[in-house]
């Protein structure tokens, strides 16, 4: 009997890649580029190892550049005097610069081995998918082929990205317009199974609650203990921060779920999922069953990573991650 659903996964799977995507496959640099899997694995294992932040920060800088635009690498372009480029948006909520040094470091010896072939698009995929199986993750295949964007504007960061303060209808909202179902949205959330938060993304949540005691009774007492503590002097001190899974805060699993009816979620959205009609059913699940979790994220991943690219002349392999090859001299 696991035919059928060993089937449905199959088309549900071949479902989400539109037509006009369909230049994307595994194989596209096995011959321009035959070594380009392994130089990937190889700086990003390297990297992960010396800095155990890179994956979090990896998998957000990849989220983030997808819900803007698509996956295209435009939240890799640098600033310059005319322009504010996606990445300097107020919102890019401090993105983790391990997560840049990564991609840069995978360019600098792709460029080397291969030079003007990959996509800073498909490092930025590929490296994130094997960050998050690195770190305890499921894995899933990433389709290649992406162009880097030959555009990139703060203000398009503007309302594609969702905050910690939104509604869960306004998160909801945000998802569906980029096509990605609340169940989609609930799984690709278990992405905070790793990484941080800064004090003042939860700072409303410990000091300024609507309660007398000032503090969310949303959280677990004892953890809005230790957070006021952390974040006691946020606002001078800017770098605070704590585990977005306070349990297992480098290994990527369903911990982020199991937290959440126990108030151990750190942000107001974290907490919201276990409250929505919508939504607490599927973090139940997930926080049930782990392997559930990992089947959706990895197909919400999929999904997400060829969300919006660029085929074609719809863009270029940039020579340089932070700089259009235009105004390269
Ligand atoms: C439901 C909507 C979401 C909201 C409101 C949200 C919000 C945030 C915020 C405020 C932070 C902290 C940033 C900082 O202070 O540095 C964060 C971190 C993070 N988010 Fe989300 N996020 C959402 C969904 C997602 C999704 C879908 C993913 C992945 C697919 C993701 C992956 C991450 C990761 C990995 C971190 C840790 C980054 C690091 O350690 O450097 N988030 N998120
Ligand atoms: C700045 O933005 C304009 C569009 O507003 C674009 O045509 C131009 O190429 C950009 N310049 C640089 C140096 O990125
Ligand atoms: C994010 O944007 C701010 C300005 O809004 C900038 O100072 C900071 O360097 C940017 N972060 C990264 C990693 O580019
Ligand atoms: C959420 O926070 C941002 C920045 O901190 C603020 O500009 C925005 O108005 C807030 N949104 C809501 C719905 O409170
Ligand atoms: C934060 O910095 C300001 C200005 O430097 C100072 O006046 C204030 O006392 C500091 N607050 C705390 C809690 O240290
Ligand atoms: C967990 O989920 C997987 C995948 O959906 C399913 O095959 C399995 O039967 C579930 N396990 C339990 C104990 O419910
Ligand atoms: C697919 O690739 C061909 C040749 O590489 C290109 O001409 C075409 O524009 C691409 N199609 C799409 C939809 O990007």
């Amino acid at each position: 009997m696991a035919h059928p659903l060993v089937l449905l996964l199959f088309l549900s799977s071949l479902s989400i890649i539109p037509p006009s995507q369909s230049n994307l496959t595994t194989s596209y640099y096995q011959k321009s580029c035959p070594n380009f899997e392994h130089i990937v694995q190889e700086t990003v294992t390297d990297k992960q190892i010396n800095s155990p932040t890179t994956a979090a920060g990896t998998l957000r800088l990849f989220f983030h550049d997808c819900m803007v635009e698509g996956c295209d690498a435009s939240v890799l372009v640098s600033s310059n005097s005319f322009n504010k480029s996606e990445r300097d948006a107020d919102i890019n909520h401090s993105l983790s610069g391990d997560a840049f040094d990564v991609i840069i470091r995978a360019k600098t010896a792709l460029e080397l081995d291969c030079p003007g072939i990959v996509s800073c698009a498909d490092i930025l995929a590929l490296a994130t998918r094997d960050l998050i199986t690195m770190v305890g993750g499921p894995f899933y295949k990433v389709l290649l082929g992406r162009k880097d964007s030959l555009v990139s504007f703060a203000s398009h960061a503007d309302g594609n990205l969702p905050r910690s303060n939104m509604t869960m209808n306004q998160i909801i909202r945000l998802f569906k317009t980029k096509g990605f179902t609340v169940q989609e949205m609930v799984a690709l959330t278990g992405g905070h199974t790793i990484g941080f938060s800064h004090c003042k993304e939860f700072a409303d949540r410990l000091f300024h609650y609507r309660a007398k005691s000032g503090i969310d009774p949303a959280y677990n007492p004892k953890f809005a203990e230790g957070l006021k503590n952390v974040c006691a002097n946020y606002r001078n001190n800017t770098g605070m921060s704590a585990f977005n899974d306070v349990m297992t805060p480098s290994k990527f699993d369903n911990m982020y779920y199991q937290n959440l009816p126990r108030g151990l979620g750190l942000l107001a959205s974290d907490h919201a999922m276990v409250v929505d009609r919508r939504t607490k059913p599927i973090a139940e699940l997930y926080a049930r069953n782990q392997t559930a979790f990992f089947e959706d994220f990895a197909r919400a991943m999929e999904k997400l990573s060829i969300y919006g690219i660029k085929t074609g002349r719809m863009g270029e392999v940039r020579h340089r991650c932070d700089m259009f090859n235009s105004i390269q001299t």
